[in-house]
């Protein structure tokens, strides 16, 4: 496995590799979930490169950028042992060097949700996306469903620049007991950790109601609102039902594929999880 750590080099290496390429963009601190998308890219790909990258851009003030968990030696091994061909491990001053001033801005789409409640986020997802593909050129990038509205976001990018490659959208992988896994779930204490799984079963609440015919956007919603906000230890901060396409918000009778989507902070971690219906 080679780990390439400026966009020269990562281009170089590239331009040797005859076939597909797909590219697996990461944060590091990988999980299954991580591993997940590895696998899927070498069932179709005849190279794979994982990024890891924890980006400063798509954090706010105050977020958890500086103590974002890290463990590179780790997961290089885990990416060694998954069958990757490289890893694309720039250093914050290959990506963003002294005088950096171009960002990517996704419209519509990034308004509502996590763009509302961490402004700037998706802008820097948009740019350091954007500067992976241009490093790596991938024929597809692999990301997980969990993060939906990132991955809505960069299908977007992806149309409206005419990037020419494949956004492969991958299965969430879940803990045993459901909750969805994230590199953040380490923050979670026990008792936090232990009351989590209530965000999937209150998902999966409403969901029961649409296979058996309900289609009112706001009972659906309440279904998931009553289950999460019955734990005392979660803090809910939003329930949304929306277009699966443009997340708008849907009101009244749902007739088209809809996403469910929710954040549930517990303590000062925020817990994403979705479920598509229809
Ligand atoms: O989903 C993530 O881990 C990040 O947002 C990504 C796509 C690697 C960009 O930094």
């Amino acid at each position: 496995m080679d780990i390439l750590e400026s966009p020269e080099a990562m281009r170089a290496w590239r331009a040797g590799c005859p076939g597909a390429v797909g590219l697996i963009p990461t944060m590091g601190f990988l999980h299954e979930g991580h591993l997940s998308l590895v696998a899927a890219s070498r069932r179709q790909d005849t190279h794979t490169i994982a990024s890891i990258f924890v980006n400063p851009t798509q954090f706010g003030p105050g977020e958890d950028f500086e103590r974002y968990p890290r463990d590179e030696d780790r997961d290089l091994r885990l990416l060694r042992d998954a069958g990757v061909d490289a890893v694309y491990l720039p250093p914050p001053s290959a990506v963003y060097p002294p005088g950096f001033q171009t960002y990517v801005t996704v419209e519509e789409v990034t308004r509502r949700l996590e763009g509302e409640a961490r402004p700037g986020h998706f802008r820097g997802v948009a740019t350091i996306v954007l500067k992976l593909f241009n490093a790596t050129t991938p024929t597809r990038a692999y990301f997980g469903r969990k993060d939906a509205q990132q991955l809505r976001v960069i299908r977007r990018m992806v149309r409206d620049l005419d990037l020419g490659l494949e956004i492969v959208p991958c299965a969430i992988v879940r803990e045993p007991d459901g909750l969805a896994m994230s590199s953040r779930n380490v923050y979670l204490s026990p008792e936090d950790r232990a009351a989590a799984p209530v965000i999937r079963k209150s998902l999966l609440a409403s969901k029961a109601a649409w296979d058996s015919g309900t289609r009112d956007a706001d009972a659906l919603r309440t279904l998931a609102i009553r289950g999460i906000t019955a734990q005392s230890r979660a803090n809910l901060e939003y329930v949304s039902l929306a277009d699966d396409d443009t997340l708008d918000e849907l009101y009244g009778f749902v007739s088209g594929p809809a996403l469910l989507s929710t954040v549930v902070r517990f303590g000062h971690t925020r817990l994403l999880d979705n479920i598509e219906l229809g």
